[in-house]
């Protein structure tokens, strides 16, 4: 589902290098759930950001859902992007003046569809996060749990195979946070393929495979559990 082969990613600025990422070859498979870990400033983010196309690497290869990613400029890839991927960040990342559920329309809005449609999608996928009567709140107006769930409702509503979350628990007191892993292992169950970088070890604990990153390279890769959703 996502494979990265020898990747490399070296930041330059002008007086600084810095290898972000040194030779990392990762294969997730189809309905996995995986974890990866590691000191700050070891590259977990730039390793999703990569995976989720966000950010291209300096060498190596990029394979997402069968698609080899070599042309960072395409049109294709933005579209590879809006409809394969959906994204989750520590700090949320919601617009403050639209409600709830302008928040979770905005994938779509990048795709066909009717007002209709749209609305119907959004409020399906805010069903799921368990968020129906927030519809017209607004992000303010939400508790930071909240506010999650409609971030991951946004990142859901175009049903993407694949959800890649970066600290997702990382503002959250511990009660939160569980209800979002428990979140996360349900769409998991229901077949996406899940990446989450995490601070937590009991988070870590709740999926199939953790991978620990240090310094650029990943030191450890193991299996936590083989009860996967579904095959290869
Ligand atoms: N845009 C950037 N420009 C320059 N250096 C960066 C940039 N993004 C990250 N880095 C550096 O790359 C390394 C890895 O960063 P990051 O992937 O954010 O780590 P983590 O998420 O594990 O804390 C760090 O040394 C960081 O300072
Ligand atoms: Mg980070």
């Amino acid at each position: 589902m996502i494979k990265l082969q020898n990747i490399e990613k070296v930041y330059r600025t002008s007086s600084i290098e810095t290898l972000a990422l040194n030779n990392v070859n990762i294969h997730i498979r189809k309905g996995e759930f995986v974890s990866i870990m590691g000191p700050s400033g070891c590259g977990k983010s730039t390793l999703l950001n990569i995976m989720g196309l966000l950010d291209e690497p300096s060498k190596g290869t990029v394979e997402i859902a069968g698609s080899t990613v070599d042309k960072y400029q395409d049109k294709a890839l933005a579209r590879l992007r809006n409809e394969k991927l959906g994204f989750i960040f520590q700090s949320f990342h919601l617009i403050s003046d639209l409600s709830v559920l302008d928040n979770v329309e905005i994938p779509l809005l990048y795709r066909k569809g009717s007002a209709r449609e749209r609305r119907e999608l959004a409020q399906e996928a805010l069903e799921k996060v368990g968020l129906s009567n927030r519809m017209k709140h607004f992000p303010k107006e939400l508790s930071g749990g909240q506010k999650q769930r409609v971030a991951i409702a946004r990142a859901i509503v175009g049903k993407p195979e694949i959800i890649l979350a970066d600290e997702p628990t990382g503002n959250l007191d511990s009660a939160m946070g569980n209800e979002i892993l428990s979140i996360l292992q349900n769409l998991n169950k229901e077949g996406a393929t899940i990446v989450m970088v995490t601070h937590d070890e009991a988070m870590a604990k709740r999926t199939h495979r953790l991978i620990r990153l240090f310094d650029g390279t990943q030191v450890t890769d193991s299996v936590l559990s083989t009860n996967l959703a579904t095959g290869v």
